[in-house]
Order: structure tokens, then sequence, then C-alpha cells
């Protein structure tokens, strides 16, 4: 917002967060000297063609918001595309809003408000626009102006709002005016270079805006910001006090930027597992402090039709993935069963279709893909419904192939992932799976009501855990260090870790194009044991829990022919020390979610080994992103 025309500046900002999300863009546009209101142009698709678009018909204006939409709710279109119009009002949102349903259904009944695409987004511009209307009509919040009435309509919304947003809207009637606020997803104000009279940026991300300013304010949680094109610049916090956010410099090149001051994609995208975790778990865990009967039973609303305990008694669970994502089918595989007890098999893509496999009405194929666009998950899924199971797919990509052959999806919202690599896609599968097996163990009658409630206040308080992890990314660096020259690796662990164990070794050789094996525990002495000498660096997943002391066993056993330990531990693990060359240390969490705990540290240190020998981290050679062929 400034002097300058507010649309190319939208646009070139947009391009810049392209990299965020890609399936549909759009701007809205407010001038002061023509009537008429808000003008809004979308697109479905990326940039360039909204772009495309406003080269017919760009609109004028000096206040803009603009937005590239990475679907959450609502497949990609031009009517899910933000900005989103309520009444009066236009906005553009980051995250999720869990009550989006309870909300939307009071607007269209009590209001008789029409909302017109399927996102959470369209609610917050209709709440908006009620509030504004209940507080004009009461001549409310007159002081400091019609500013203050939007502000106090935002307030007055955002204590209705649950989940995670960064927003910026425009109104109708005010001209010259942007108002902003953020909770748990990010937000920065942008100071132009002429100083805050001159012109102010909103961001969610500093790479937007970063060819026409340095000097940013990072906004915290629960603040509504007010751009004005006279008054300036002023920041409410929760308690809507006017309060001062510490002004800073940005230093990092474009190119930096894009990745946040990360020298990779995959280094950035491991660091964002705690909110992605979160945004996994956004709207299906019940609320903290939540009534008795609540505590313990996570939402999933699309599953209510799904005989639960017809499946356990008479059917079985076929999980269907390539790659990564067979991995956590695998851990899906001893959740389901121990916490429900649904049977499971679990199937290569790659192979269900050849192998004459069973599957009869009533089962459940569950299919998991990152991308949803792999070209043996979608064949084995269709052949699973054919054969008459309900397909259920687990995807992170909105309206992806495989998202639309499933009957049903659940998405894991862990956003764009741009590295080859998948890490925060693994790590929110392994969360989605933990929820679902919780869920079904409920129906099932197999979990209690306590035990279920434990292991979901453990999901909630994970990205605390994965911080600390994550804290210990330099000393994880040493170790790479120190094992750089090694040329095979064994990669060992039981039970829920063994998944675990295959997938580290998968994340190493392919970054790396180190040689390396992930084993069951109990499996090396039936071969793998034949490898180890001093010159195989071994990691053993020892975490506390079932099965530990057999692991420490299987550990000894190399330790006797000379192998090298690389021990991931329990914190406050004694015993440890004395055994492993080197030891990492996780903080003590449910066994059960140890899995998404101890992913982190093999993730880092694949990354470190790769970068250490000079690959292409992001891009390893022969790999693509998708596997859209078979
Ligand atoms: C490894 C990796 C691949 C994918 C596999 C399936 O880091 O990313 O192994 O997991 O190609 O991809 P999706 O999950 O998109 O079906």
């Amino acid at each position: 917002m400034g002097a300058r025309e507010a649309a190319p500046i939208l646009v070139a900002g947009l391009r810049r967060l392209e990299y965020r999300g890609y399936d549909s863009a759009g701007i809205a546009v407010l001038d002061e000297r023509r009537p008429g209101g808000i003008q809004r142009v979308r697109a479905a698709g990326k940039i360039a063609a909204l772009a495309d678009k406003l080269g017919v018909e760009e609109p004028t204006g000096r206040a803009g918001i603009g937005h590239t939409r990475w679907a959450t709710h609502g497949r990609p279109c031009e009517r899910n595309a933000h900005p989103h119009r309520g009444g009066s009002v236009c906005v553009v949102h980051n995250g999720i809003i869990e009550n989006h349903a309870e909300l939307r259904a009071r607007l269209e009944e009590e209001e008789g408000r029409r909302l017109t695409s399927d996102t959470d987004t369209e609610v917050i511009a209709h709440l908006v626009d009620s509030h504004y209307g209940r507080l004009r009509a009461a001549a409310l919040a007159q002081a400091g102006g019609e500013g203050a009435r939007l502000v106090a309509a935002v307030q007055a919304s955002l204590a209705e709002l649950r989940g995670a947003y960064a927003l910026a809207l425009i109104h109708d009637d005010h001209p010259g005016t942007i108002v902003g606020a953020r909770s748990a997803s990010p937000l920065i104000v942008g100071v132009g270079e002429g100083g805050e009279a001159a012109e102010l940026f909103l961001a969610s991300d500093v790479a937007a805006i970063l060819e026409h300013t340095r000097t940013v304010l990072d906004l915290e949680d629960g603040d509504v910001v007010h751009l004005d094109a006279d008054a300036g610049l002023a920041i409410h916090d929760l308690a809507g006090q006017i309060v001062e956010r510490p002004r800073r410099r940005v230093e990092w090149s474009p190119v930096a930027v894009e990745k946040q001051g990360f020298s990779h994609f995959m280094a950035k995208e491991i660091f964002e597992q705690p909110q992605a975790i979160r945004a996994t778990t956004s709207g299906r865990l019940p609320r903290a402090g939540e009534d008795d009967l609540g505590r313990g039973e996570p939402s999933f609303p699309e599953l209510a039709e799904l005989d639960v305990p017809a499946l356990a008694a008479r059917a079985k669970v076929t999980m269907l993935a390539c790659g990564t994502s067979w991995h956590a089918a695998l851990a899906g595989k001893y959740l389901f069963e121990q916490l429900a007890r649904v049977p499971v098999e679990v199937d290569l893509a790659s192979e269900f279709r050849y192998r004459q496999p069973i599957v009869r009405p009533g089962d459940l194929a569950v299919a998991i893909s990152q991308s949803g666009e792999t070209a043996d998950t979608r064949a084995a899924l269709m052949e699973a419904r054919r054969l008459g199971a309900t397909g259920l797919a687990i995807c992170n990509v909105v309206d992806s192939s495989i998202a639309r052959e499933a009957d049903r999806v659940l998405y894991t919202h862990a956003g764009p992932e741009i590295s080859v690599a998948s890490t925060k896609a693994f790590t929110t599968q392994l969360a989605m799976l933990t929820l679902l097996a919780v869920h079904l163990g409920r129906r099932t009658g197999a979990l209690t009501l306590e035990r279920a409630a434990g292991l979901l206040d453990g999901l909630r308080e994970l990205p605390v855990a994965l911080d600390a992890v994550l804290g210990q990314a330099a000393a994880i660096e040493i170790i790479a260090r120190r094992w750089r020259s090694a040329r095979d690796w064994l990669y060992l662990g039981r039970g829920l870790a063994f998944p675990v164990a295959l997938e580290g070794a998968l994340k190493l050789k392919e970054i790396s194009y180190v040689h390396a094996e992930g084993y069951a525990c109990g499996e090396i002495k039936h071969g793998p044991i034949a490898l180890v000498d001093e010159r195989v660096p071994v990691v053993v997943l020892a975490l506390e829990g079932p099965g530990y002391h057999k692991t420490l066993a299987s550990l000894e056993e190399v330790r006797a022919r000379g192998g090298k330990i690389i021990a991931l531990a329990s914190a406050g693990d004694r015993r440890i020390g004395d055994l492993a060359d080197d030891v990492i240390l996780v903080p003590q969490v449910d066994p059960y979610l140890q899995p998404i705990l101890a992913s982190v540290p093999l993730q880092l240190l694949a990354y470190h080994l790769a970068r250490l020998e000079g690959r292409d981290v992001d891009q390893p050679r022969n790999l693509a992103k998708s596997v859209t062929v078979e």
C-alpha cells in the first residue's frame, strides 16, 4: 500500500511465493478514485494464468491483497481461489480454520448468507462483514474513526476462529486501509524505504517484498495490524492494546529468502516439521480441556459411515504405497494392528496389481501418497476398488489424482514439499496414521478412553519434542563429519523403529548415493551381519519401550564384530553411552509416537552427509518428485 499501483507489485510478490503453492491465485484491489468498490481477479493454475487475465484488464488502486494457493479445503479452481469475498470484505488467508464448518452453518442458517466456495477462508470474510454490520448498526467503535470499526470487527471475528491463520483483508468502504492478523502462521509488515508514510507491505514471507524493502517487523500471535494510507501503521495485541514490534533489517539474498535462510529446501522442510505436524493434527485433536468423553476421540467425520467393527472382525485393511510412503504404510500396520486390532496387509503398489491380491467387498484400501500422483499407487487403488474395497487416500496434495480416485480422502496438510527427498510428508503421514489408529481403536473398543487420550495428548505435545530434536542439528552434523568416508551403512530397528530404519537408509542412499540398508534387528543374524566390520557405521534405533532390551542385544552382536555404532536413544538412557560410538538422544515420548521423532535425526544425518559430499541435495540424480509413470 502506498503511492504506486498495487496490482503489479502484488503479482511480482506472488511470483516470488509461487514455490509455496501454485494451484490458483488472485488479487483484490481498491481504488478510492473509482466507484464500485473492490475489484477482484482470480485464476486457476499458476501465477502466469493470473497475469494473463490481468493483462486484459488490470485493476487500478493503491491498496490491495493477493494470494497464491496451496489447497487445504476445496479443490484447486477459480471458485476456491483467494481472495474470498463476504459482503463488503475481501480476505486472503494462510493456515487452517478448524471450526469453519460450524461457522459456515451459522452464517448460512442464522444470517442467510450464501457461501460460494468450499474453503475455510470464505467464512472469515463473512464473519468480519457480519461483525462490521453489527457494529455499524450499533454505532459502536466510532472513536478512532471508521478504520477502528473495521479493526474491531476483525478482532470480534478472530475471537470466534479456532486454528491457524495469517490473513489480510480490505473493505469496500475503506480505501487506503488493509487489516492483517496472525495466529500460529507467519505474517510480517514491511516498511517502505521512504518510511511508513510512503509505503507499507504485509506478507506471509519476506521473499514477497524483498525487492521493495528490507525493513520488516514480525507480528506476534494475536496481533491485529491496521495499515492506513494516512495514519501509517498501528498494531493491536491480543489484549487490544496498541503495541510496537521491533524492526529488523533482512540481509538475505532473494535466493536465500525462498529457502528462508536454509541452504536447501530439504533442510527448510526438515525444520518445518513441528509446524507441519500441527497442521496435520489441527482440527482432529480434541481441544485441550475437552470434557471426559471427548478427550480420547480424534475427529474423523470423513469416516462416519465406515463399519469399523465389521472391518476388524470380518475384513481387512490393505495399505498401498511406494518409497517413503510405503515406509509410512509399514508403520501404519503396526499402529492399526496394535492400537485398533484391525488386520492390515501392506503392499508395494507396484507389486499389488500383479500378484492377484485377495481383496473383498468390505475391505478398506488405504493409498498413501505425498504427491497423490504416483502412477503405481493410483493403479493399485483403482484395482483394490475394482475388487470391492472402499478406497481411502492419505495425500498431501489436495485434489490430486489419487485423492480424486478414492472414496474418502484425509489430507496431511504438510504444505508444499519441494525437495525430492521426502521429509515432512513422511512424518505427517505417520501422524495421520497414528490419529487414524486411535480413532479406529476407539471404534473397535481396543483402546480405552484413557489410553487414547494419552496418545492424543502426546501428539499435541509432539511439536515441542520435535523442536528439541531439531536443536541437535549441529551435533548431528559433527557425527556426519566423523563418518563421511563410509561407503556402506546399516540401519537397524525393531517394531515401529523398523520402518524408520528403512526410511533412514533410503534417505541416505537417495541423496548421498552412498549404499545403505535398513533391517529389522532380528534379521541381521540371518545375513546382513556378514557385512559388518569397522568401516561400516551401524545406526541402531534403541529408544526405550517394548523391544529395547532385544535391540540392545542386536547392538551387542554388531559391536562384537567390530561394527561402529551410532545409537538413537531416549533422553535419560545411561547405558547407551558405554555401548555406542556416537549417541543421539531424543526426548521421551509414548513409544507409538517415537517413529515421528526418530525420523528427524536420520533425515538430518542423511542431509549433512549428502551436503558434505557436495551432492545436489534437493534434486538428486535420476529421481523425480512425483513418479507419474509405471
Ligand atoms: C523418497 C521419496 C519417494 C516417494 C515415492 C512415493 O524420499 O520421496 O520414495 O516417497 O516416490 O511418492 P508419493 O508419496 O508422492 O506417492
